[in-house]
């Protein structure tokens, strides 16, 4: 970890409050993190196939890079579960009434102003708990959102969605809403779907709210154009995961060494992303103590991105308690959202 990140934010203001877990557990107990810190990249990369965490997308320049995916033509998702929302957000907000909205995986929040605005028009009173791995987001944001919503309080959680669902404090409104959207879920698999669900449960109480967005199976051509953009964003999203590390880990990886691949694994219904390497070599990445050594052609996989269906899904969260109270879709019906009740 860098001496930049050690210094990181604990910004406070009266309706902004942001806590970086991350660091908060580097000071309590050093040793742990220095040596969790980073696993999860020596163990990827030490197995076959090689596989890295898609969340090393996103360090500042990743975010930027994912919202830009966002916008491209082929990159269906977004505008696509953004349409739903804007159509749905004052019924959604109705059935919940005045809530605190915790997000997973906020990012620029863009589409969570839909659901804003529906609570503002409902005057519902509304705390805004965005959770997110990169601080420069979730810290720009947030002071956008001061500054467009009056009377919004804001307390953001910079961690991982396991540590973040952990520390949530019981919420002084009626009632919560956890809101998981674009499809995150789709990077689990589907061991990981099932604890994180779990998790899910234990942050909420009976009658609490969870919206969940999913993309939804449809034709190959149409999935492989969305990970593999004419303008090359996604290849720059995909190969920035290396820079990242490199910065982070103290490590040389050449991105012109690699080439992104995207492609529809039918029989499991999910995108696969890889790094394919060119040319055979040897990559150190000094504060892991870590040389791994790359034959050509050989692969990454640094993302799955999993494609659902509305029904499985929701007899996967019913199995843990979380019952559907209503459906949305587009009218293609290329993406869905889910909102259910403990
Ligand atoms: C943020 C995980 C939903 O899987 O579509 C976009 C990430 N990767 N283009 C997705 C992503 C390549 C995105 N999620």
């Amino acid at each position: 970890m860098s001496q930049a990140d050690h210094q990181h934010h604990s910004v406070k203001t009266e309706r902004l409050q942001i806590q970086d877990l991350v660091n908060l557990c580097a000071a309590s107990d050093p040793k742990l993190q220095v040596s969790s810190v980073g696993s999860d990249v020596i163990q990827g990369l030490t197995q076959t196939p090689k596989t890295l965490p898609p969340q090393y997308f996103y360090d500042d320049r990743g975010s930027i890079l994912f919202e830009q995916i966002c916008e491209l033509p082929e990159y269906y998702p977004t505008r696509t579960e953004a349409s739903i929302l804007r159509h749905y957000a004052s019924e959604i907000t109705g059935i919940t009434g005045a809530c605190e909205l915790v997000e997973l995986g906020s990012g620029s929040s863009t589409k969570t102003r839909l659901l804003l605005d529906a609570y503002a028009a409902h005057a519902y009173p509304l705390r805004y708990v965005p959770i997110d791995v990169s601080a420069g987001i979730l810290e720009s944001s947030a002071k956008q959102l001061l500054l467009d919503y009056p009377s919004l309080e804001i307390q953001g959680l910079v961690g991982t969605y396991e540590l973040a669902l952990q520390q949530l404090t019981p919420t002084e409104l009626p009632t919560r809403m956890i809101v998981f959207l674009g499809s995150t879920l789709g990077n689990f698999k589907p061991q990981e779907c099932d604890v994180f669900f779990s998790q899910i449960q234990s942050a909420l109480k009976v009658g609490e709210y969870f919206l969940l967005g999913v993309d939804l199976q449809k034709p190959t051509s149409l999935l492989e154009d969305a990970y593999n953009d004419s303008q090359g964003v996604t290849a720059e999203f995909n190969l920035n995961m290396l820079k990242h590390l490199n910065q982070r880990f103290e490590g040389n990886f050449d991105t012109q060494l690699f080439e992104h691949w995207a492609f529809y694994n039918e029989p499991l219904n999910q995108i696969e992303m890889h790094l394919r390497c060119l040319k055979a070599h040897t990559v150190r990445l000094e504060a892991l103590d870590l040389t791994v050594k790359f034959e050509a052609g050989e692969t990454i996989m640094t993302e799955i991105s999993r494609k659902f269906d509305l029904d499985v899904m929701q007899q996967e969260l019913q199995a843990k308690g979380l019952t559907s109270r209503k459906v949305w879709t587009d009218p293609k019906q290329w993406f869905g959202l889910i909102l259910c009740q403990l």
